[in-house]
């Protein structure tokens, strides 16, 4: 009898991802957001461009840079370039949350969604971030600066710093946005300056730099995003760091205080601060806040926000160090039995019924609302590595290795510890085969690290006020 070998974790992995992958006239260029034939598709048929990133990173660093090459050309083509006529278009140099291929009589097509499609309808703000993430990363991989050089990518660049860069009824260096614009794409109470869009903004500003030409247009825009990029930091690494000290301060806050250089410069009354928090604090360790605005801060701890903040260096060398500290110390509430929390604590109650309209999916502890997210493994690889700490990294690792492949690679878990897979979870999720393997490459490739990590920027600190 002919025994027939066991497929591997890894086998399997690259085999779903390559299961995944769309192909448009005949060539790769994305891939679906889930494989689950027992579950209604909706839209996890479509290329979502949050979701094709882990992917688009292992197709890097396995050397397969033509998939990476051409969704790179095709988002470009779908990138809302002209003036809006009507305002239910999506506004100029947005990226689409999604696209697909449709046929018709004379070949096909790629029909794309800006959230005019989406539940809810969702604006996908953090798409067009992540582009540059991912064009800054190609031209690590392939060490061509072609693509990116070219007129038409340029243009798209400046048409995304346009709408990033460009006025805004705001008196604060970060980016207001709606609610769900980002990974976290339904309610819940991210309206404002939520960090995971700062974070991807400070991230996608410094690639932008990267991968400008140096000709007179391109030196403009570098002069205006080094003076944006001074002040976002200095604002996010002082306004939005919450440590045991920092909570202290807030705690013993005036309020109502008027002038220039007041303390509490947002009024942030100290009763605001949630009961969970001053015990959940860690003595050692402290986290960015999850949003700031006008009298208000979110003490929520969201786990992308952070992890990109110390993989873009938003945060100083002290304030990842602590980051990861928090996360090893608070562990069981974090990573517990997979990792990791999309955000914590959940919200519940009356709070729950007003911030998300009582949304069925997000009850506490599932899905966006304090669910566990195995996608958020390669940017826990990342962060750990670019700071020393790849036994955090590890341990998680081996925690989400006992389950993804038996579990079937769901797209999310529920309960406070992650034991049970999400209630409406796809399985064979595409970002969380990704997730799962590019967090093995990274360990095994470090030398591919600075495709998804910056250093210190020095030019930026030097603007600061
Ligand atoms: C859900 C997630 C979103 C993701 C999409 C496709 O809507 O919230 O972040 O892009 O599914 O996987």
């Amino acid at each position: 009898m002919i025994a027939i070998a066991k497929e591997t974790i890894e086998q399997q992995a690259n085999r779903l991802l390559e299961k995944s992958i769309i192909y448009y006239n005949n060539q790769p260029v994305g891939a679906v957001a889930a494989s689950d034939s027992e579950r209604e598709a909706l839209n996890y048929d479509q290329c979502f461009i949050r979701d094709f990133i882990p992917a688009a990173l292992v197709f890097l660093i396995q050397g397969k840079t033509d998939i990476v090459y051409n969704f790179l050309i095709e988002t470009v083509g779908l990138q809302k370039q002209k003036r809006r006529v009507d305002c239910y278009e999506p506004a100029t140099g947005l990226m689409p949350a999604s696209f697909k291929v449709e046929s018709q009589a004379n070949g096909q097509y790629l029909h794309a969604d800006f959230g005019d499609k989406a539940i809810g309808r969702v604006t996908p703000i953090d798409s067009c971030l992540w582009w540059i993430i991912l064009l800054r990363a190609y031209v690590k991989a392939t060490k061509d600066e072609t693509l990116a050089h070219q007129s038409s990518f340029q243009e798209a660049i400046s048409f995304i710093l346009e709408i990033c860069l460009g006025p805004q009824f705001e008196m604060t260096p970060t980016l207001l946005v709606p609610d769900g614009a980002c990974m976290i794409d339904r309610p819940l109470g991210l309206s404002g300056h939520p960090l995971e869009i700062q974070a991807l903004f400070y991230f996608a500003l410094r690639a932008a730099r990267e991968l400008l030409t140096k000709d007179a247009a391109g030196q403009v825009l570098v002069k205006e995003i080094n003076n944006r990029l001074g002040s976002l930091l200095f604002h996010l690494r002082g306004y939005y760091w919450l440590d045991l000290k920092q909570l202290n301060e807030i705690h013993r806050y005036e309020s109502e205080q008027f002038g220039e250089s007041v303390v509490n410069k947002f009024n942030i009354y100290p009763d605001s601060i949630p009961y969970w928090l001053t015990e959940w604090m860690p003595d050692r360790g402290g986290y960015l806040a999850g949003n700031l605005g006008p009298g208000k801060m979110d003490f929520r701890f969201f786990s992308l926000g952070n992890l990109v903040a110390i993989m873009g260096s938003l945060t100083t060398e002290q304030q990842s160090q602590d980051i990861l500290t928090l996360i090893e110390q608070r562990w069981s509430d974090l990573v517990s039995k997979m990792p990791m929390k999309i955000c914590y604590p959940a919200i519940e109650g009356l709070t729950w019924r007003i911030i998300t309209g009582c949304d069925p999916k997000n009850t506490p502890w599932s899905y966006h609302n304090g669910g566990s997210w195995p996608v958020m493994l390669w940017m826990m690889m990342a962060a750990c590595q670019k700071m020393g700490r790849e036994d955090l990294a590890d341990r998680a690792m081996a925690i989400a290795e006992i389950r993804l492949m038996s579990d079937d690679w769901p797209e999310y878990y529920d309960g406070k510890n992650g034991r049970l897979i999400g209630k409406s979870s796809r399985k064979f999720q595409t970002w969380t085969v990704a997730g799962w393997l590019l967090a093995k490459l990274l360990r095994e490739n470090p030398d591919c690290l600075n495709y998804v990590c910056l250093e210190e920027d020095t030019e930026a600190i030097a603007c600061m006020i």
